[in-house]
């Protein structure tokens, strides 16, 4: 496990393998969420969709790291949604529930993306609402971001409305005539977070992470690029695999 400082604004764990990586992501939530309950009392995290976190979820249901997690201390939101019902396979909410909805997680309290509402600015004006209920001024612990192979980020896509939304936390997003309308947690919501982390695995996602952290600076069409602050820096995650060719 190899940690590299890139800027005040990004740094990168490099794991050998990606059990390795999943179990150093593991760990890194847990003491987060242990951090946040004793500090507050309770720990907000938001997370993603995607296949790469799956496996992570999965981690969390076993016997002896679940009984790390303090359960019902925890809330948990969606960064992103498909507009679709909870049901379908393409849900973010769904594939993860899989998981979470097994005991003791059952004990968190979970907010899905309301994102199959027929009103979607309604929808996402009412999920900001919660957020802000239950993290003041909007501010999460925890995000896990994923990275997809074009840059984006939640379901802030290239060149997509999104990206430029410097005010409200969670949108509508139209993303493109395949994928069509998402929900999505904005930049200045990631922003605020207390920590950011973003798992990328595999080789597939080698050519992007290179663009992200070296390529020239192009958030519009990297939208990636823009995570991390000098407050709150985002932490890449990442197999040997996905860092070919970064010289890391
Ligand atoms: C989604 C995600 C999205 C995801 C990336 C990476 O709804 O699809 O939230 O941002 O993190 O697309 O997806 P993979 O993990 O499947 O590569």
């Amino acid at each position: 496990m190899k940690r590299v400082i890139v800027d005040e604004r990004r740094q990168v764990v490099v794991a050998k393998t990606e059990d390795e990586a999943y179990e150093f992501c593991l760990n890194s939530i847990i003491e987060e969420v242990q951090k946040a309950v004793s500090a507050r009392a309770s720990c907000s995290i938001a997370i993603s969709g995607g296949n790469t976190p799956l496996r992570l979820y999965e981690l969390l249901t076993e016997p002896s790291t679940a009984l790390l997690v303090n359960w019902s201390r925890l809330n948990i939101f969606w960064c992103d949604e498909r507009c679709v019902p909870s049901t379908d396979p393409e849900s973010n909410y769904g594939n993860a529930m899989r998981f979470f909805g097994n005991p003791p997680l059952d004990q968190a309290k979970t907010y899905r993306i309301p994102a199959d509402a027929p009103e979607l600015e309604k929808a996402a004006h009412e999920y900001e609402k919660i957020v802000k209920k239950v993290c003041p001024e909007g501010v999460f612990d925890l995000v896990l971001l994923g990275v997809g192979e074009d840059g984006h980020t939640a379901s802030l896509f290239p060149k997509t409305k999104a990206l430029s939304e410097e005010k409200r936390l969670y949108i509508p997003n139209h993303v493109g005539a395949d994928k069509g309308w998402r929900m999505t947690m904005t930049f200045p919501a990631i922003e605020r977070a207390r920590m950011v982390y973003a798992l990328a695995l595999g080789k597939t996602k080698a050519k992007i992470l290179k663009q992200i952290l070296f390529g020239e600076s192009n958030p519009e069409e990297i939208p990636a690029q823009r995570l991390g602050t000098k407050e709150h820096p985002v932490t890449y995650i990442i197999d040997k695999k996905a860092a070919y060719g970064l010289g890391l």
